[in-house]
């Protein structure tokens, strides 16, 4: 019997519906063995792409609270079948996943497909997806999903250059490089040899051998750890949990808080974060173990 795999994906730019169409390009491949359907989450009230900079920064707060919007129901299609496998994409937005995949996950549609399915989680991101990955994996815990996989794509440039590149990005839509930036987000030849890791998958999942997919992956450098990201998240989610709940509560002043934001978050990037970095390389001997303990489990797929 034919096995059933649905792509879930929210795209903005483009970038991770081509991810994931080239990681199910195996399955697409042998049409008499596997039944492929597409998932595009859809909001009743999008978000413009792309992006006045002052939408960019008033979305913080339900971003970073994970407040959903209304989704359009997924198609009949979409729901009325089993799935043996689920190729769930996401982004991140503010060290947390989307808006609108966050949205998917707490309508009932998510507990409806999702249960009892193996998963495979996929993001492209700019670089710092791993705790949101943390935050999805609960979600995923909670709908009963059996997380199998993790591919976490990213933009392989400096922290800095990735940072004005992207402004560029989803401000202007101009993904090419200009001047001295080079493009921004992932690159297209990763983009385009993600169809390997389609093929790793077929062929765990033709095997029934789903466990020992993910070391698999991580073999096939389907996750980078960098250690320094991971503390500037660590930092940046308590920060953001402050700014982000007195930005909800004292709605009267939030344009005002939203500029203060801004500006906090502009100096965090370009003060804050080079004497973090400095810091971590100097305690890099103290810490040496208990970073690669992190890396470890941060490449794995199962939840503390
Ligand atoms: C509002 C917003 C916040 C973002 N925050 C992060 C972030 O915290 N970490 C990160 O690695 N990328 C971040 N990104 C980049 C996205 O994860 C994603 O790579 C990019 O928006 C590409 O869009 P698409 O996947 O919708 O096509 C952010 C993007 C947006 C629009």
């Amino acid at each position: 019997m034919k096995k059933n795999i649905l792509v879930i994906y929210y795209s903005q730019t483009g970038q991770l519906e081509d991810i994931v169409r080239n990681i199910a390009k195996p399955f697409e491949a042998q049409k008499e063995e596997y039944d492929v359907t597409y998932y595009n989450i859809q909001l009743k009230e999008d978000f413009p792409y792309p992006w006045p900079g002052d939408v960019f920064f008033d979305t913080f707060p339900e971003s970073y609270l994970q407040i959903p919007k209304e989704i359009l129901p997924p198609s009949e299609e979409v729901l009325n079948k089993k799935y043996d496998l689920i190729l769930f994409g996401y982004q991140v937005w503010f060290l947390t996943p989307s808006i609108p995949i966050i949205s998917f996950l707490k309508s009932g549609y998510a507990a409806q497909l999702l249960k009892e399915t193996p998963v495979i989680t996929i993001s492209g991101t700019r670089n710092m997806w791993m705790l949101s990955q943390e935050k999805l994996k609960v979600y995923l815990r909670d709908l009963k999903a059996k997380l199998v996989g993790n591919i976490a794509l990213v933009d392989r440039h400096d922290n800095y250059t990735s940072v004005l590149t992207i402004v560029r990005w989803l401000t202007k839509g101009q993904k090419e490089k200009s001047g001295l930036l080079p493009a921004a987000g992932v690159s297209d030849e990763e983009i385009t040899g993600s169809v390997k890791y389609g093929e790793i998958i077929e062929k765990h999942l033709k095997n029934t051998d789903l466990e020992n997919l993910q070391p698999d992956l991580v073999k096939n450098g389907a996750i980078e750890i960098r250690p320094f990201l991971v503390r500037v998240e660590k930092v940046g989610n308590k920060i953001f949990t402050v700014w982000s709940n007195l930005i909800i509560k004292k709605k009267e002043k939030r344009p005002l808080l939203i500029k203060f934001f801004k500006v906090y978050l502009m100096t965090a990037i370009w003060v804050i974060s080079p004497v973090v970095l400095v810091l971590h390389l100097l305690t890099t001997p103290i810490f040496w173990f208990k970073r690669q303990k992190q890396k470890r489990y941060l490449q794995g797929i199962n939840l503390k």
